[in-house]
């Protein structure tokens, strides 16, 4: 079976009752515990299961934010993004209506991170134009991509001065080198960006199994500060042979294919949510499958592909609440058959 790698409280038994006690506190002294006699909500139950972020206390959204934290800087990340493949490649302003309303709540759920790149046709130009458009490059965590062939550095730097360009700004949060293509040639490149404080960070992405081998061999010897790779409830192998290195190796971690471009919705097409799945307050097959990944320690942020506003709604609501245990995440495993 996949091995799972929700929070390890085994060490230190106590530690999720002390980060429960916290939580009750900062219920306190936000006025909000009291007079609730102080049983186990969902908010304080989240205090064992993510990193405890700020506090959205609307009714509509009353559960803590679920962040986890970049391990090469301490820097914490909203565990749901967005990514842009595909349905951000598009022309028409018309087109441009439903991804713009989208954006517009990406920060207002609580969203941080946008994953983009240039081989995603129009896609990076796009979310720059609304990006700016809107005026929230400020709250946003943006990340794109980079390859090259052989060791032509000097394409990869063009392609970077482009995506500046195309995204409107003059740094980036993370750059990607695309599916390995070019590591030992950019990887240098990135990180001397990097100490002129144009990029933030520097990662690579595959979504491939194929690669793996490649990618456990990088990082094994290079220090990372993110890996993208693909997982989801019913492709699991990352779970067992890339996930739990990137976390001994101290890369964060971003999810790509979540819903397999919505290969795992084809399991359940006919299948009613679940009751069980309320334990974990997930109310939509988008939530349980997101959050199945977000359950995974080593996971810092999910980005699924998101170019509507009911769907951004839907998944930002995965990076609340109550994450599922390892019984849950067995029984979503059942529904979707076998790992691929
Ligand atoms: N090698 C790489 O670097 C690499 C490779 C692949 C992907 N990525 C990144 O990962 C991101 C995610 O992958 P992806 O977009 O290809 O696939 P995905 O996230 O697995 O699936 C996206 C699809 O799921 C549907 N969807 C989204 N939210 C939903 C919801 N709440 N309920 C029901 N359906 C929902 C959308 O359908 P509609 O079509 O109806 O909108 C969309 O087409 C990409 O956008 C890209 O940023 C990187």
């Amino acid at each position: 079976m996949p091995s799972h790698d929700p929070i390890d409280y085994s060490a230190d038994p106590q530690a999720r009752e002390r980060e429960l006690e916290l939580s009750r506190r900062e219920l306190v002294r936000m006025g909000i515990g009291a007079g609730l006699g102080l049983a186990l909500t969902p908010w304080a139950q989240l205090g064992a299961q993510g990193d405890l972020a700020h506090r959205d206390m609307d009714e509509e959204q009353p559960s803590a934010l679920i962040t986890r934290t970049i391990p090469s800087s301490g820097e914490k990340l909203p565990a749901v993004g967005i990514g842009t493949a595909r349905r951000y490649d598009v022309a028409t302003a018309e087109e441009k209506v439903p991804l713009l309303e989208t954006l517009r709540e990406f920060p207002k759920r609580g969203g941080k991170l946008i994953d983009t790149a240039p081989s995603y046709g129009n896609a990076e130009a796009v979310t720059g134009e609304l990006v700016a458009q809107l005026g929230i490059r400020d709250q946003l965590f943006l990340a794109t991509k980079v390859s090259v062939r052989g060791t032509d550095a000097t394409s990869g730097v063009a392609q970077m001065q482009a995506s500046f360009r195309a995204l409107h700004t003059d740094h980036l949060d993370l750059m990607q080198v695309w599916n390995l293509q070019g590591t030992e040639t950019l990887l240098p490149v990135l990180r001397e960006m990097k100490a002129q404080k144009k990029i933030r960070y520097v990662g690579v992405t595959t979504s491939n199994e194929r690669q793996y081998p490649e990618l456990e061999a990088l990082l094994k010897k290079e220090q990372l500060d993110f890996i993208q790779v693909d997982y989801a409830a019913d492709n699991r192998q990352a779970a067992d042979r890339i996930l739990p290195q990137a976390k001994d190796r101290g890369a964060a971690v971003l999810i790509n294919l979540p819903f397999g471009r919505s290969r795992v919705f084809q399991n359940v097409l006919t299948t009613p949510v679940p009751d069980w799945a309320k334990e974990f307050e997930a109310t939509t097959w988008a939530q349980i499958f997101l959050k199945y990944i977000v359950a995974n320690a080593a996971v810092t942020c999910v980005i699924p592909g998101t170019a509507q506003l009911k769907y951004v709604t839907d998944n930002m609501s995965a990076a609340r609440g109550v994450l599922p245990d390892a019984a849950m995440l067995k029984k979503i495993e059942a529904l979707v058959g076998k790992a691929m």
